[in-house]
């Protein structure tokens, strides 16, 4: 057996004073107390996939299949410890009892009506919980074509300018404050056309002003985030749109403790790059192409089919590659890829996408090899347990002293395929990375022992 010195004494008191501190920490994480209100705009194929599924699960009808928070474990101490209980049993999250559903839609139709026009869910299943859907009643909307090309929306909220409508969503949002004790904002909504920050942006003081005079650089998802930030109530986004991706937002998210995440939810392709493209690095596989092509007849799908609602998706979807791969550190293996990505809206096949991805690489002495993938998926059926999780995880934060002030949660770029990270720090896309973070930041802040997986005591 090891003896131990004088140096390990010291270390045990750093330990336990650490420890201590961090016990300190954990104690302050609000528990989950009463309801928790969600506000989710747009309540198409996602948006009524997650509601249904949510309460489906109440009842006893459907496990919570993809969803971390109610499936996954996280281990605690060492290996030998055995200790890894559910992540719902460690840390204090919303019951699902609890969860109360709201939102907005440019139709007027009910949650049920939304559902069974989604065609996601069966029939039988919706059948069943039809009582409950068809008492979810969207609100009018905030919604300009402008931003939106394939959309005619009748559900609509007018106002003099922009802030006037962000004043009318703040109404809908003090309302529902009234009925439940906390309150997260999610989009759900389409994808708008593609935007960069212009001066706008930049301040809060400067946006505000943008939105008295309806400046055309806000976007209707950002006179939402910009109601829910002012309210306190975290946000979060499913859709690529440039929404709170810009300083103003940043600020207000940091002034007010509403956190914020990243964007567009990381289901079927991104998904599957970001597995992939660390799985090369890590073995230094060299890769020149990467084509991936996808069909998908969903609302979703007629509206990436309009060129400037496909650019936004584009430059979300570029992103990961570039970022996992660090072509500057690695020039001979990946300076020269050809990325390409193609949507292409296909009515046969509804919420069912199909995508393919043909990858080339290379490896020893630069021999090529290529590597097809062909995903079969449901988007919603994937999108559906992220949104829960990510609705679950900012309450968490909005409660936990030391994450509600930073604005982005960086944590949860886990479950978003355009991660938001602090300015000058680049964004971390590989999905184990992601992982590791999300799970030790839960560590973190229950005041648990961070685990590095370096592992030598086992052998001391
Ligand atoms: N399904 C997936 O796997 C997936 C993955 C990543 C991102 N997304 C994104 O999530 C979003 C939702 O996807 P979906 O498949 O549910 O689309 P959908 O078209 O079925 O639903 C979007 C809903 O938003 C509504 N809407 C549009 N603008 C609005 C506004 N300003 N206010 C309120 N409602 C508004 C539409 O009327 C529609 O009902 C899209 O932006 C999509 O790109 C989806």
């Amino acid at each position: 057996m090891a003896t131990k010195g004088k140096g390990s004494k010291k270390a045990v008191v750093r330990v336990g004073k650490s420890l201590a501190r961090r016990r300190a920490a954990a104690s302050k994480v609000e528990p989950a107390k009463g309801k928790l209100g969600v506000m989710v705009v747009g309540m198409g194929a996602v948006a009524t996939t997650m509601i249904a599924g949510v309460e489906a699960i109440r009842r006893g009808l459907a496990k919570p299949v993809g969803s971390l928070t109610q499936m996954g474990t996280i281990r605690l101490g060492k290996r030998t410890d055995n200790t890894s209980p559910l992540i719902k049993d460690f840390v204090p999250l919303a019951d699902l009892n609890d969860i109360v559903f709201t939102g907005w839609d440019i139709f007027n139709d009910n949650v049920y009506e939304s559902a069974a026009h989604a065609q996601v869910l069966k029939p039988d299943i919706l059948k069943k919980l039809k009582p409950y859907l068809e008492t979810i009643k969207p609100m009018p909307a905030v919604f300009d074509n402008y931003y939106v090309k394939r959309l005619h929306g009748t559900h609509v909220k007018k106002g003099k300018n922009k802030l006037d409508l962000a004043q009318q969503l703040i109404e809908d949002i003090r309302a529902f404050k009234k009925k439940v004790n906390r309150v997260v904002m999610i989009w759900c909504g389409s994808t708008e056309i593609f935007m960069e920050p212009t001066a706008v942006h930049q301040s809060i003081a400067a946006f505000e002003k943008g939105l008295e005079k309806s400046d055309i650089g806000i976007a209707p998802s950002q006179i939402y985030a910009y109601a829910a930030l002012k309210e306190g109530v975290p946000f979060a986004n499913g859709a690529p749109n440039l929404t709170v991706d810009v300083p103003a937002m940043v600020a207000l998210s940091k002034k007010n403790a509403a956190p914020i995440c990243g964007k567009d939810f990381k289901t079927g392709q991104t998904f599957m790059k970001t597995v992939l493209a660390p799985a090369f690095k890590a073995r230094m596989i060299g890769v020149s192409g990467w084509f991936s092509t996808n069909i998908l007849g969903n609302r979703d799908g007629e509206v990436l089919d309009e060129p400037q609602s496909f650019k936004t998706k584009e430059e979300s979807k570029l992103g990961s590659l570039e970022y996992i791969f660090q072509p500057e550190m690695y020039p001979d293996l990946y300076s020269d890829i050809y990325h390409k990505i193609r949507i292409n809206y296909y009515p046969p096949r509804g919420d069912e996408k199909e995508a393919w991805d043909n990858i080339d690489i290379f490896g020893w002495l630069g021999y090529p090899m290529q590597l097809k993938v062909n995903f079969l998926c449901r988007d919603s059926i994937l999108a559906a347990p992220i949104a829960l999780d990510l609705v679950l995880f900012l309450d968490l934060a909005k409660r936990t002293p030391e994450l509600r002030s930073l604005g982005i949660q960086e944590w949860l770029s886990f479950y978003l395929k355009s991660p938001q990270s602090a300015p000058g720090l680049y964004p971390e896309h590989d999905l184990f990375i992601q992982s590791m973070k999300l799970k030790n930041t839960l560590r973190h802040i229950m005041g648990a022992d961070l685990i590095t997986h370096l592992g030598l005591e086992y052998y001391d």
